[in-house]
């Protein structure tokens, strides 16, 4: 049976995530020269946001547009979701009223549960575990910035700073790859010592050895810049973001100031033709300085967003019900994009509504 759900990306293989970068580039060559295939025609998806969110939300919203489809945005406190109506009443009425469900929630076991009472498709658009939709707009951007001579798992990412959701998230997806991983980051803040409080019972650094074995990737944490040299991408977060609130902001600068800013300096000691990635928002001045965020040859920070929206239409149109005329709207498109879903369906077939 094919997951239902993208929850967490240690759910598919590396094959299939692979097919969703397919899927997205197939659909962005196709969009940029002008012919929108509307895959998604009449189909509705609802948006649950317990966080605020910039780009998460405008990449869904203008997706289904894109797709010809219609999204629904339901802020902090709009509807029910486990207050006086538990999440799986919620859930079995979102899933009868939608075609597909995305939800940004402050604990991961919501969006867990929600999935498991919806019958419609739910999307993780973040928790305090992980943020996947991130992780497959970030894999898009490498592949398309691959060091010249590279396939994706020949390279190597440092994610500098805290053990925030995006750095763990980066750890699965590199190591699924077959990429070396490494989080350069202070002790008390590492993925291997609680940096991250996570509101499940798993360890996170064994998912990531187990997806290793496979793949032949490296994962290395430590508080050495000597583990960043090499370098084919710099990665960073804000240390103080959504899921810190309870935390005293000012402190966070003590922790993490001026080792683990991220500089010209530290972008070369990398490696000279090094790249900067940030999920953002970016706290200029703390975690980076304008120099490198700015930079128009090191920097991939606003492609990287912009590739947010491309690898989003690829999750809706790989996770939604396909139209029964979806073969016909795909050969419409430019490129390769029938050839792309034929592989697809073969092991995600036709679903009736
Ligand atoms: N990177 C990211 O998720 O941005 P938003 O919080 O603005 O959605």
């Amino acid at each position: 049976m094919p997951v239902k759900d993208y929850l967490d990306t240690n759910d598919f293989t590396k094959e299939e995530l692979l097919d969703m970068i397919d899927l997205a580039r197939a659909m962005k060559k196709s969009i940029k020269a002008g012919k929108y295939p509307l895959l998604l025609a009449h189909r509705s998806l609802g948006m649950i946001f317990q966080q605020v969110s910039t780009r998460t939300r405008i990449s869904f919203e203008t997706a289904m547009t894109d797709l010809g489809g219609n999204a629904q945005f339901y802020g902090p406190g709009t509807i029910q979701l486990g207050g006086h109506e538990s999440i799986e009443d919620t859930a079995r009425v979102m899933g009868s009223l939608l075609d597909i469900i995305m939800a940004r929630v402050d604990r991961h076991k919501d969006v867990v549960s929600l999935a498991k009472y919806s019958a419609a498709p739910v999307l993780n658009g973040m928790s305090e575990y992980n943020h996947p939709t991130q992780e497959l707009g970030d894999l898009l951007t490498m592949i398309e910035n691959l060091p010249e001579g590279k396939k994706i798992e020949d390279c190597k990412l440092a994610f500098i700073g805290d053990a925030t959701q995006v750095c763990v998230s980066l750890m699965f997806i590199c190591s699924k790859m077959g990429m070396d991983f490494v989080q350069f980051g202070p002790k008390g803040h590492q993925i291997t010592d609680g940096g991250l409080q996570v509101d499940t019972d798993v360890d996170l650094l064994a998912i990531g050895l187990k997806n290793c074995e496979k793949s032949g990737g490296t994962i290395t944490i430590t508080d050495d810049i000597e583990a960043i040299k090499g370098a084919d991408f710099v990665y960073t977060d804000v240390w103080y973001g959504l899921y810190d609130a309870e935390t005293d902001g000012a402190s966070y600068m003590d922790v993490f100031y001026p080792k683990y800013q991220v500089t010209m300096d530290m972008m070369n000691f990398a490696g000279p033709n090094s790249k900067f990635m940030h999920c953002l928002p970016a706290s200029r001045g703390e975690e980076v300085t304008d120099e490198v965020m700015d930079d128009p040859e090191r920097s991939l920070c606003w492609v990287e967003a912009e590739n947010r929206k491309h690898s989003i239409r690829a999750l809706l149109v790989y996770f939604c019900p396909p139209l029964p005329n979806e073969r016909e709207i795909a050969e419409e498109a430019e490129g390769e994009l029938a050839c792309v879903l034929d592989k697809i369906r073969e092991y995600r077939p036709e679903v009736s509504l």
